[in-house]
C-alpha cells in the first residue's frame, strides 16, 4: 500500500520504517529540513537501536522528504505523528495536530485516504481532524477520506521491537473502509507472515498479535488509560516502598511477592526515582484535563503524579540527610535520558535533579552514553559540567547518583573509581547497583528504598 507519515520523530520515523520493511512504499514527511536532510542520507536523528540497521533494510521502499504534495495525494493511508506537548495547564498543544491535518487535506488526492492520529491526541480529535479536512477541501460529506486512531504503545529504546512484534494493535474509527484498510494494512503483523530481522528475531512464544478494533472515542482514551495505569504502577510501588522503608520491610522482596501474581504482574513494580519521558507526565496531565472538562476529577491519576514529583525531590533530601552540606560539594549524575537506550531528553528526572542539586549550591559532572549533545544543547547552567566518560564524572566527586541504569554502568570498576573521588557517597536510584559490594568497595550507599 502507499503511506505517508507526517512527522519523523520517534513514533512516525519507527513506524515509516517499519512498515516500509512489511513492504508497503512509505513516504516520510517533515517540516524540519535538517531532520529530513539527515534521514535522506541514510542516518537517523534520534538514537534508536536497530533503527538505522531497519532503514537500510526498507530503504527502496522509504522516501523523506518536506514537501506534503510528494508525499499526500498518492496515499492510501495518512498518519499523523506529530508532537502534542503539554501546555501549562495540562492540556495538549494541539498545533502541530492542526496543521499536519490541513496540509494533508490541502494535498489529498482523488483515490478514497485514511487519515489516522498515530499521535496521543485528546478524546474527540478524530472528530476535530475530520471536521478540519472537510473544510480545507470544502466537501461537507465527502467519502474521499475516513478518519481513524490508531494509537502507538512503543517504548523508546525498543520502539523497533515493540513495532513488529507488538501486545496487540488497536484501530478506532466509525467508518467500517477505515478499520478494513488498517486491517489489511496491519496483517503481515497480525499474522507474523514476515521475515524478521536477522538482528530481531521473532520472540519465540510470540502468536497471532491481537487486534482491537474500535469506535473513535474507544480507541482514543484506550491510549490514555494504558499509559495513566502503566504511571500509577510505579507510583504505587513508590509509595509501598516508602512504607517498607519506615517498617524496616525489604520492597525487592515485597515487589516479587506482589508481581507474582498474574493478577497483577512484575512489570512496571521497581521503585526508584520514578517515570520521566515525554509521555507518561503529559498523557496524565491530559486524562485529567478530559475528566475537568466533563465534570468529573480523576483523583487516582493526580496522586500518581503527586508521587512521582515527589520522588524526585528524594533524590536531593536523601543527599542532603547523608552530607549535611550540598553548597560547595559536587555531585556526579550517571545518566542523563530519561530511560537507557535513548537519547531522549524530554522530562528527564536527571534534568530536573541536576537543576534542584544547582539551586542548593553543588556542582554537578553528568555523563551519559548517548544523550550529552543533545543535553549540551538543550540545559546549560554554570554550575553544570557534561563529561565524556563516567570516569570523568566522578572525578573528584563527593558523591555520586546512578539516574539512568544504563548497563555500562554496572560494569563500572566501582572499586577503583571509589579512589578517584573526593566522597563516597552513591545513591541508587534505580536499585541496580549490588549494596555489598559498593559497601565492600568504601561506598557509603543510599537507595530510594533505604
Ligand atoms: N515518543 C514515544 O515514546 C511515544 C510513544 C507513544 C505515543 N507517542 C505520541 O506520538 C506523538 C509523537 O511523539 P514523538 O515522540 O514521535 O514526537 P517528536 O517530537 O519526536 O516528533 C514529532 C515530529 O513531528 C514533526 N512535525 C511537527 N509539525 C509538523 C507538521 N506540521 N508537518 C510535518 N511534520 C511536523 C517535528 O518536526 C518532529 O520531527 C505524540 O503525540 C506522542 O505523545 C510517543
Amino acid at each position: 500500500m502507499n503511506i505517508s507519515i507526517i512527522g519523523t520523530g520517534y513514533v512516525g520515523l519507527t513506524t515509516g520504517v517499519c512498515l516500509a520493511y512489511l513492504g508497503h512504499d512509505v513516504c516520510c514527511v517533515d517540516t524540519d529540513a535538517k531532520k529530513v536532510e539527515t534521514l535522506k542520507a541514510g542516518r537517523s536523528p534520534i538514537y534508536e537501536p536497530h533503527l538505522e540497521d531497519l532503514m537500510a533494510l526498507a530503504s527502496d521502499r522509504l522516501r523523506f522528504t518536506t514537501c506534503y504534495p510528494e508525499a499526500i495525494p498518492d496515499s492510501e493511508v495518512v498518519f499523523i505523528a506529530v508532537g502534542t506537548p503539554p501546555e501549562p495547564d495540562g492540556k495538549p498543544d494541539l498545533r502541530y495536530l492542526r496543521a499536519a491535518a490541513q496540509s494533508a487535506a490541502e494535498n489529498l488526492g482523488a483515490g478514497f485516504t485514511v487519515m489516522v492520529n498515530k499521535s496521543t491526541v485528546p478524546i474527540g480529535s478524530g472528530n476535530w481532524v475530520e471536521s478540519l479536512v472537510r473544510s480545507a477541501i470544502r466537501e461537507r460529506n465527502s467519502d474521499r477520506f475516513a478518519v481513524a486512531s490508531n494509537p502507538e504503545f512503543l517504548r523508546e529504546g525498543s520502539a523497533i521491537r515493540d513495532s513488529l512484534y507488538p501486545d496487540r494493535i488497536v484501530i478506532g474509527s466509525d467508518s467500517e473502509r477505515a478499520l478494513e484498510t488498517l486491517y489489511t494494512l496491519y496483517r503481515p503483523v497480525l499474522d507474523q507472515t514476515f521475515a524478521a530481522p536477522t538482528f530481531l528475531p521473532r520472540p519465540e512464544e510470540l502468536g497471532a498479535v491481537p487486534l482491537v478494533s474500535a469506535d473513535l472515542a474507544s480507541a482514543e482514551l484506550i491510549k490514555y488509560a494504558a499509559n495513566a495505569f502503566l504511571a500509577l504502577k510505579i507510583s504505587y510501588i513508590n509509595e509501598i516502598s516508602q512504607i517498607a522503608e519506615k517498617v524496616g520491610a525489604d520492597i525487592t522482596q515485597v515487589a516479587k511477592g506482589i508481581g507474582l501474581d498474574a493478577r497483577i504482574g512484575t512489570r512496571f513494580l521497581q521503585p526508584g526515582i520514578g517515570w520521566g519521558g515525554s509521555c507518561f507526565g503529559k498523557d496524565t496531565a491530559a486524562l485529567i484535563s478530559t475528566a475537568h472538562e466533563y465534570n468529573l476529577t480523576a483523583p487516582i491519576v493526580q496522586a500518581a503524579r503527586d508521587i512521582n514529583s515527589r520522588q524526585r525531590a528524594r533524590v536531593v533530601e536523601k543527599l542532603l540527610a547523608e552530607m549535611k552540606i550540598l553548597k560547595g560539594r559536587t555531585v556526579a549524575l550517571l545518566g542523563l535520558a530519561f530511560k537507557p537506550h535513548t537519547d531522549d531528553l524530554r522530562e528527564a528526572p536527571a534534568l530536573e535533579i541536576a537543576k534542584k542539586l544547582i539551586e542548593r549550591g553543588a556542582r554537578v559532572q553528568a555523563h551519559d552514553p548517548v544523550a550529552l549533545d543533545r543535553a549540551r544543547a538543550e540545559l546549560a547552567l554554570p554550575d553544570l559540567c557534561y563529561c565524556d566518560s563516567p570516569e570523568q564524572a566522578m572525578q573528584d566527586a563527593d558523591a555520586v547518583v546512578l539516574v539512568t541504569e544504563w548497563p555500562q554502568y554496572l560494569e563500572l570498576d566501582w572499586e577503583s573509581l571509589r579512589g578517584s573521588m573526593r566522597g563516597a557517597v552513591v545513591l541508587d536510584g534505580r536499585g541496580v547497583l549490588d549494596r555489598k559490594r559498593m559497601e565492600k568497595s568504601g561506598y557509603r550507599f543510599l537507595s530510594m528504598t533505604s
